[in-house]
């Protein structure tokens, strides 16, 4: 379907724990979050039911998001489920990676073809720094997986000032031999990313410019999402940029998101959303859900407004909000 602002919307990020089994100083607190009580977290049924409804309105592109989405138990069940359900033509995941080591096989059997994996640092120390605690080894290791069994595979990586400047040409370096796509994503002031700081998208092609010579663009689909793609001489695989602070692409969004907890949220810097969950267990049928989310998403809001006054700044952090 289209919203008010003739965007065409057709893909469903889906949140389905806010839990994580890292804590990346821009996305969770050291301590942890206050997990969502379970019985406010949305049923694995539940969110199959939703999907089918909303492939009414021509949602046909999923991806499961966290937290961790490995960190809760039966994920890959619910990828399988999703996959069944008529209408759905691809459902992807962004994962950390930890927990998906020697599982990516059975990811695929459950339908999952593309696989976004966050890797911020390549040298074990740094990612460690960066994660509080994770292993980078573990992360690698699932990559290699992925590309074994032939997913479409990604890698994220989010540039942080003080952190892993030094690794981001040997992050980017991974797409040179490897049909991999490297993404650098510039931090959000969203949650704790507003407590340290972004390296512009232009800093780090710059540095990249450097290192390995004049991309061309890339115009390629990899993804549906927002990435702007290059390629440097003799690279397999192309280079990302996710450059939402600095070249907003809000204009071309084609998204909206259910957080763990059952909201429908229609932007991920503003508030303003659906009570799924409430409609859900209130006993609504297909056809009032269907009809509520249809007049939400007419209402999506025009653009993220990171910087201004609005009455409904996101104040939770991306594992809240599913990325
Ligand atoms: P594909 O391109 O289909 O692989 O997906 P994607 O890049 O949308 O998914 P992924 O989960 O890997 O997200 C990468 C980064 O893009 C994350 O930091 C997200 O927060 C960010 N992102 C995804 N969608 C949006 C969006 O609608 N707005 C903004 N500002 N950022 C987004
Ligand atoms: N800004 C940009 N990206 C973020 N992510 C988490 N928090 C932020 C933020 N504040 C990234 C993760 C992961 C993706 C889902 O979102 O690193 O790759
Ligand atoms: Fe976990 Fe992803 Fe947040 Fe890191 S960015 S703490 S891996 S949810």
């Amino acid at each position: 379907m289209f919203d008010k602002n003739g965007r065409r919307i057709d893909y469903l990020r889906i949140s389905i724990t806010d839990r994580c089994n890292l804590r990346c100083i821009y996305c969770m607190p050291e301590s942890g979050v206050c997990a969502v009580q379970h019985a406010q977290i949305l049923r694995y049924e539940e969110i199959v039911r939703l999907v089918r409804i909303m492939t009414g309105l021509g949602i046909s592109h999923i991806r499961l998001t966290g937290g961790e989405p490995m960190a809760r138990r039966g994920c890959l069940d619910l990828a399988q489920s999703l996959h069944e359900v008529k209408g759905v033509e691809s459902i992807s995941m962004t994962s950390n990676g930890i927990l998906l080591k020697d599982k990516v096989h059975r990811a695929k059997l459950a339908g999952i073809s593309s696989l976004n994996i966050s890797i911020d640092a390549l040298n074990p120390s740094v990612y460690c720094r960066l994660t509080r605690g994770g292993d980078v080894s573990q992360a690698l290791s699932t990559l290699q997986q992925a590309l074994a069994e032939g997913l479409n595979v990604k890698v994220n990586t989010v540039p942080v000032r003080g952190f892993n400047e030094k690794d981001l040409t040997s992050i980017a370096y991974l797409a040179k031999e490897s049909p991999v796509c490297v993404r650098f994503i510039e931090l959000m002031p969203i949650g704790c990313g507003t407590q340290v700081e972004r390296i512009p998208s232009a800093e780090v092609s710059q540095r990249l410019r450097e290192a390995f010579g004049e991309p061309a663009e890339d115009t390629q689909p990899y993804g549906y999402g927002p990435a702007r793609y290059v390629k440097y001489p003799g690279f397999k695989g192309a280079v990302g940029f996710i450059s939402a602070v600095s070249h907003e692409f809000c204009v071309s969004c084609n998204r909206v998101r259910l957080t763990a907890d059952g909201q429908l949220k229609l932007c991920l810097n503003h508030t303003k959303g659906l009570d799924l969950r409430g409609m859900l267990r209130q006993g609504a049928d297909d056809r009032e859900i269907l009809d509520a989310v249809r007049r939400a998403i007419e209402e999506k809001p025009a653009r993220h407004a990171f910087f201004e006054e609005i009455s409904d700044h996101e104040a939770r952090s991306m594992n809240a909000i599913g990325g």
